[in-house]
């Protein structure tokens, strides 16, 4: 990448990266290496913490940090997992620069993160999230456009990144949707400080995921087709459709709760989940969504079918999550090549717009 080429903002400085791009937390992809790929590129990476097995994760901070010649990076968490408070004592004892995370954090628990340093930067796909996020203490706010991978809300990049931005105090990261250069100024043009992806880093080669999974990432080309189901965990999902899927579609709701509670036992074994963690995680399930008992019951263990795909290299017998962008991505590069494409495409954009601008306003 030429020196000369640069893109940058106060949320680069707070991060402490070159480039004003981030990489999600996704889970079973943002492990170390894709962290490292990210970070050594000029971005800025987030470990995907709620799927790293509790005694592995330290080693994978440190292997980043061991890659990396000790960058700044971040580590995604949830509250409901067993071991979120091992993940945010890992988080101050690393003196990593931030956290992401969606609802739940208290405000004592952002204080206890934010006194050490530490940028709290949740992720919402609404405004009144982003404001709720906020009042417990988030010091950066990343809004996620419902074309965005995985869990998702309705409302599209183009109206909550505006509505956030004129809302808030704070930096804005834009998530959902985004792929390239133009991509990045446009979010900028709309007030956010940078941009996050998850699709993206996904089908790069530094993934990990295996080949025949993301082959079938790369042969989806219609953005129409990758759509939002409630059937794998009762909350909105972002998906390219499947085997599974289909098999979901037709299944009755006996079947779809029994193959809940078989998935809920694997990830309990799988987390070392107590019985009373697990009993509470369906308890609060029950109070926010007491719509379905099978929906319910998925919620804690989506994960293990996110993992069939993207570490088991079984793409039809689990969950595909994926943003719309990914109907707009032929090919996969290095995290080096996708950063520096799209910082070299957002320069020559802006020299674009500074003509056609200067000419216009003139
Ligand atoms: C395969 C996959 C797994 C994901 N897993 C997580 C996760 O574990 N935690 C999380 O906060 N977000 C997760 N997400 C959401 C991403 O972090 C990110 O917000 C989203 O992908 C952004 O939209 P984009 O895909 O259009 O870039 C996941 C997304 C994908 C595609």
């Amino acid at each position: 990448m030429s020196d000369s080429l640069e893109i940058r903002t106060p949320l680069c400085e707070l991060l402490g990266c070159r480039y004003p791009v981030i990489q999600t937390a996704m889970g079973w992809v943002a492990g170390s290496s894709l962290v490292a790929a990210t970070t050594n590129a000029g971005g800025f990476g987030f470990l995907a913490g709620a799927t790293i097995a509790a005694d592995k994760i330290e080693a994978e901070i440190l292997r980043v940090k061991e890659l990396t010649g000790d960058k700044p990076f971040g580590l995604n968490f949830h509250m409901f997992q067993p071991n979120a408070q091992q993940l945010l004592d890992l988080a101050i004892a690393h003196k990593l620069r931030a956290v992401s995370y969606g609802r739940g954090p208290d405000k004592k628990v952002i204080g206890r993160l934010r006194d050490a340093g530490i940028v709290c930067m949740p992720t919402v796909g609404a405004l009144k999230h982003a404001q709720k996020a906020i009042e417990m203490g988030a010091n950066v706010i990343t809004v996620q456009g419902g074309e965005g991978g995985g869990h998702t809300g309705s409302v599209p990049s183009t109206v909550l990144i505006p509505q956030v931005v004129d809302a808030v105090q704070v930096p804005v990261v834009a998530a959902g949707g985004f792929y390239d250069g133009r991509g990045l100024l446009a979010a900028m043009a709309y007030g956010a400080q940078g941009i996050a992806m998850g699709t993206r880093f996904l089908m790069t080669s530094d993934s990990g995921v295996p080949e025949v999974t993301l082959k079938r990432y790369l042969a989806t080309r219609e953005a129409e087709k990758i759509q939002i189901s409630y059937l794998v965990d009762g909350m909105p999902q972002r998906m390219i459709p499947n085997e599974y899927l289909s098999m979901l579609e037709k299944a009755s709701p006996f079947k779809r709760l029994r193959i809940a509670v078989g998935l809920a036992l694997q990830w309990k074994a799988q987390t070392g989940m107590t019985m009373q963690h697990a009993l509470s995680v369906l308890w609060q399930g029950l109070r926010e969504d007491p719509g379905s008992a099978a929906q319910t019951v998925m919620a804690a263990n989506a994960p293990m079918l996110l993992q069939r795909s993207m570490t088991d290299g079984k793409p039809a017998e689990g969950v595909m999550s994926a943003g719309q962008v990914a109907a707009l991505i032929g090919r996969l590069d290095s995290c080096e090549e996708v950063i520096s494409r799209i910082v070299a495409q957002a320069c020559e954009r802006q020299a674009v717009l500074n003509k056609l601008t200067g000419a216009a306003c003139a």
